[in-house]
């Protein structure tokens, strides 16, 4: 999803997909995609040099199905795999961009509202790791002049893709069997120690964020997403 709008701005073949894993058909077609292991540092600098890239958009990781049945490999690719693309970055004066989390806090940092700044002290492994890729992008930056960016992702809903693995893709997924009111209990159960309201005042200033979809939208949203099991299940 994120490519195709890339590509609408800065042309087909200027965007390089890549995965360890062969994508759909209609991936392929779209554009330029090659296999590229996260954990292989000489391939990286290799893609970057023969393709002159100049930006990184760093998007590997082990989700937490996969993570919990194998912890080691999840740690090598989220962290080592971090640990490679900032070296490879810095090395080639790349812009980067690695996405973090909006449950990097922990039980002690304020949740309503949240601000951007304030103590984040987390409890998985997965957010603990997220505030390490937050600190050393910053380090990086401070230390070799590395232009990093980060934003702090909410659950993402993909009009491409179905769920993945996370805690609110599966809030989508539960939605095939709850009636309507009751996915929006479901939603707070889960995500019951993620901050209530985030402080956005700062993205809106700085770089003119500014949202389109509020909670009625992106319930109608998700309804309409699942909306033939949804339709089948009262229909039963
Ligand atoms: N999806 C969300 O709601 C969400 C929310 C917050 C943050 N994020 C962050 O966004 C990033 C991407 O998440 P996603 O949901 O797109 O995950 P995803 O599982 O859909 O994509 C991760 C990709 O990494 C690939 N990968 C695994 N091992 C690799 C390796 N060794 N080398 C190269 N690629 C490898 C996988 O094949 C997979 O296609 C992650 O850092 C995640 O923490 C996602
Ligand atoms: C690796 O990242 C995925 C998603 O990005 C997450 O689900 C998993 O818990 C992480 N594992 C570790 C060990 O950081
Ligand atoms: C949901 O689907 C209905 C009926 O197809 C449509 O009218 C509406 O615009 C959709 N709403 C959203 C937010 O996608």
């Amino acid at each position: 999803g994120l490519a195709k709008l890339l590509r609408k701005q800065f042309g087909k073949y200027n965007v390089i997909l890549s995965d360890i894993r062969k994508p759909p058909a209609h991936v392929y077609q779209s554009g330029p995609f090659i296999f590229s292991d996260i954990l292989d540092y000489k391939n990286l600098c290799e893609i970057v040099v023969n393709n002159r890239i100049s930006w990184l958009i760093h998007y590997s990781a082990l989700l937490s199905a996969v993570g919990e049945a194998n912890v080691s490999l999840a740690r090598d690719v989220n962290i080592t795999g971090l640990h490679n693309v900032l070296d490879v970055a810095t090395e080639h004066g790349l812009r980067l961009f690695i996405p973090s989390t909006i449950g990097a806090f922990g039980p002690m940092s304020p949740r309503n509202p949240n601000p951007d700044l304030c103590i984040q002290r987390p409890r998985t492994i997965y957010e603990v790791s997220k505030v390490h890729a937050e600190l050393m992008g910053e380090y990086y930056h401070h230390r070799y002049g590395l232009d990093f960016r980060c934003l702090r992702y909410p659950g993402i809903i993909s009009a491409d893709s179905q769920p993945g693995g996370g805690t609110t893709a599966e809030y989508v997924i539960l939605s095939h069997l709850y009636l309507s009111f009751q996915i929006v209990s479901v939603l707070f159960l889960v995500a019951d120690s993620w901050p209530m309201v985030f402080d956005d005042s700062n993205a809106r200033s700085d770089w003119g964020w500014k949202h389109n979809y509020g909670l009625p939208e992106l319930i109608q949203t998700m309804l309409n997403f699942t909306g033939s099991n949804f339709r089948m299940l009262r229909a039963n």
